[in-house]
């Protein structure tokens, strides 16, 4: 305590001393690692982190132009609509906002997810839904509850980065099926079914992406969608259909989800998110699944986290009622799209003849394939240290090693100009690696 009344001279206060000042990184004594080596669970040993996550770090630093992220443009979101809406929640649901809620989510926003769902053909119901922290959780949760260590599971090649801890989590045996301009290739499944049935691995299930694929950019036809449903039919084939970006649609018109093509049979989930139509800090998603599936996802996400958050529950709840998101949807597109085309073309302009890219009719991300002597790991050293500008390399995308020409490029997050800049920079890393292979005695 400081005396409040001291003597002329009495300089007792400066002499207490202040509290020991804290390092700014961490409060904790370094500690030899190894102690917990040997106690870590296996599944904790085998994570593979998702270089996505690894680069998030990048986009914080000012010199750097990040490609990597595959951040929505937030700064679109009006600031008065989110004044309104946080008053909204704070006037007329604050104890309830505050407090916890179901773990299914909050029966207002399981209606309004339901039309959303609807808007883009997706028939469900409201037992259907389950409100989830993010697409991620949605993705956990499914892998969490069909999937044993050592157990197969289908997925794109590429796949989305961010769903690769949560394959390797679970200890997931990945068998990629290759992709081309039209999506997954739908004819070589049932190729791969065969193989794994053989080898007495049949697959747990099948992950896809069908529109505007995280990667690589490109759509499933409406040919394989269906010819994929008949697939899962015949061969009881359990599908996860991730669909955060079906509304990110630049040009063309809507493909029917493989969950209204299954016709309601049981064999198709559905993912989705808030992160991409409204804004990822909200941290809401949800799954659509039969009841015998949510039971045990439900229980998964007592584990996980009891419930999403309802302030943010809320939040969406009053957005939704009070503002057509489809209008919010419709600016944001505007702008991607003008970002995609700035981005197509500086590549065309920056990137060498041998370089190709995909040209997504909406999305966030080109992956573009570099020629056969660039290793894109490598290239990010280089473009990062030398010339400020990042991507997420390809090989973040697969699981077996593959992915090493190629590289995501995101064209969302960041203006038009800076794309530009970013792309002309990337140029800049290709010919001087180009130069290095070409003196080291290489044929282009
Ligand atoms: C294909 C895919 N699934 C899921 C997610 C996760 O989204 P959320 O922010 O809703 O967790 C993303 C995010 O980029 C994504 O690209």
């Amino acid at each position: 305590m400081i005396a409040t009344h001291r003597p002329e001279g009495d300089n007792t206060s400066q002499r207490i001393p202040p509290p020991r000042p804290r390092t700014p990184e961490t409060a904790l004594r370094p500690v030899d690692a190894g102690r917990y080596d040997a106690r870590f669970a296996s599944r904790a040993a085998g994570i593979v982190s998702s270089v996505m996550r690894d680069l998030m770090s990048l986009s914080e630093r000012p010199d750097v132009i990040s490609l990597s992220g595959g951040f929505p443009n937030t700064e679109a979101f009006e600031r008065e609509v989110f004044d309104e809406v946080v008053e909204v929640v704070a006037r007329e649901h604050l104890a309830s906002a505050l407090q916890y809620g179901p773990t299914e989510g909050l029966l207002e926003l399981r209606e309004l997810i339901v039309e959303i769902m609807a808007h883009e053909g997706a028939r469900a119901g409201v037992d259907d839904i389950m409100v989830t922290s993010g697409g991620q959780q949605a993705i956990d949760l499914s892998i969490r509850t069909f999937v044993n260590p050592g157990d197969t599971i289908l997925v794109e090649g590429p796949t989305y980065p961010g769903a690769v801890p949560c394959f390797t989590t679970y200890e997931a045996r990945v068998e990629h099926i290759p992709m081309d301009d039209d999506g997954l290739r739908v004819d070589l499944v049932e190729e791969v079914l065969d193989r794994l049935h053989a080898e007495g691995r049949p697959p747990k299930l099948l992950y896809t992406i069908p529109n505007f694929h995280n990667p690589a950019g490109v759509t499933m036809s409406l040919e394989r969608r269906e010819r994929l449903i008949e697939i899962a039919h015949d061969r009881e084939l359990l599908i996860v259909e991730d669909n955060p970006y079906g509304q990110i649609r630049f040009d063309g018109e809507p493909l029917p989800s493989l969950w209204e093509l299954d016709g309601g049979q049981g064999w198709v989930f559905y993912l989705s998110t808030f992160s991409k139509i409204l804004a990822p800090g909200t941290r809401v998603g949800w799954v659509a699944a039969p009841a015998a599936v949510l039971r045990k996802m439900n229980l998964g996400k007592q584990a996980a986290d009891l419930c999403s958050s309802t302030v943010s529950q809320r939040f969406v709840i009053e957005y939704l009622k009070r503002h057509d998101w489809r209008d919010y949807v419709g600016r944001l597109n505007g702008i991607y799209r003008g970002r995609r085309d700035a981005m197509l073309r500086a590549l065309e302009e920056e990137m060498p003849a041998e370089a190709t890219w995909t040209r997504p009719n909406g999305g966030l991300f080109v992956w573009a394939t570099m020629p056969d002597y660039i290793d894109t790991t490598d290239l990010l050293a280089l473009a990062q240290d030398r010339h400020q500008v990042a991507f997420v390399p390809g090989r973040g995308a697969f699981l077996d090693g593959r992915g090493g020409h190629s590289m995501r490029l995101n064209f969302s997050g960041v203006p038009e100009a800076v794309i530009s800049e970013g792309v002309r920079r990337l140029g800049v890393a290709v010919s001087e690696m180009t130069d290095l292979h070409r003196a080291l005695g290489g044929e282009l």
